[in-house]
């Protein structure tokens, strides 16, 4: 609780404090010239660090530079709310010796910014396991998407408890009010636009967002140095190589049952690989580079080339299941001899 004071009291007694102390100094007619001087000083220093640390959740909670299975709801990525409580977190605690209080805020941040993603994995993998089951996919792939789902509950709990210990407030996931309005949308019935829907997810959130997401963490737990940030970055690592094999797997059905508009779904969202950003970090003024990265967080650079490595990782892989088989080609030479 000491860490939890710690950062609480930074925040406070650096930036609202001083600024509503500052501004009635100024806005007083009973202040001197110098009181209304001084009042001038604290306002301008209390706005600015809680200008700064508006600016830190902001910058964080709308970047991407840590990814999963996203969660799509009217064509837009969601999370759930921030709330204050119970219910999700575990038992983690990584070292906060030698951290700053605003050091502690940014870690803090980062890892609810995780959570939130891990978090909304979690009914992103209920909702691909209800469109597979309105399309008749195999037991085993329903299978794999209720453990992913599984998996993504640990996530959440573990980034959760990280960004409790680091920040010392007591986040949990709060109300997801855009999943309830979703709730109400019909499922796919195997129109060629559904099979199209279904092989564009999967190739952009599954084998790619979540292949990356493996590999940021991956890269990100090596040069990490607490132990407790990088067992979890090399669980989570593991775990998302394994949803990004079952984005693989869904598109293999796809493929299967969807027929022609699945294979020109699959080149329309080849073409659309390129275009998918590198994941990014905001330079935060305190603390660098080499600070994010033995704290597990890669700077934007290696995002950058994780990023390309793993598009043209998926690009070679989707490519070759658009190639006709040897026995397509046979029948085409027979159709065309030459
Ligand atoms: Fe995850
Ligand atoms: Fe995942």
């Amino acid at each position: 609780m000491e860490s939890a004071s710690g950062v609480l009291l930074f925040i406070l007694v650096c930036g609202p404090i001083p600024l509503v102390w500052g501004l009635k100094l100024l806005v007083s007619r009973s202040s001197s010239p110098l009181a209304r001087f001084a009042g001038a000083i604290l306002a301008l220093g209390g706005g600015a660090v809680t200008g700064l640390v508006a600016w830190l959740i902001h910058e964080l909670t709308t970047s991407s530079f840590s990814k999963g299975r996203v969660l799509r709801l009217q064509g837009r990525a969601r999370v759930a709310r921030r709330a204050l409580g119970q219910g999700w977190t575990d038992d983690a605690v990584p070292d906060l010796s030698g951290l700053s209080a605003w050091q502690r805020t940014v870690l803090g941040e980062a890892w609810l910014y995780s959570a939130g993603m891990e978090h909304a994995s979690v009914p992103a993998f209920s909702k691909l396991s209800l469109k597979l089951s309105a399309l008749g996919a195999p037991s085993a792939l329903l299978e794999d998407c209720h453990l992913a789902a599984l998996d993504e509950v640990r996530h959440a709990r573990r980034c959760f408890a990280m960004a409790r210990a680091y920040s010392g407030m007591p986040w949990t996931a709060g109300t997801l009010p855009a999943l309830a309005q979703a709730a109400s949308q019909p499922l796919p019935t195997g129109t060629e636009n559904d099979w199209a829907r279904l092989v564009r997810g999967s190739l952009l959130d599954g084998c790619l967002s979540e292949g990356l997401a493996s590999r940021v963490a991956e890269e990100g737990a090596s040069r990490a140095t607490d132990p407790v940030v990088r067992e979890t970055l090399l669980v989570i690592a593991e775990d998302e190589g394994r949803h990004a094999e079952l984005g693989w797997d869904v598109l293999d059905f796809a493929l299967e049952r969807g027929g022609r508009s699945a294979r020109d779904a699959l080149r329309q969202a080849l073409s659309e690989l390129d275009s998918r950003q590198a994941p990014a970090m905001p330079p935060i003024p305190g603390v660098d580079e080499a600070f994010l990265a033995r704290n597990g967080l890669l700077p934007q650079a290696e995002l950058g080339r994780l990023m390309r490595l793993c598009i043209e990782a998926t690009r070679a892989r989707a490519e070759a299941l658009l190639a006709p088989s040897p026995s397509e080609h046979r029948l085409s030479f027979q159709q065309h001899p030459v």
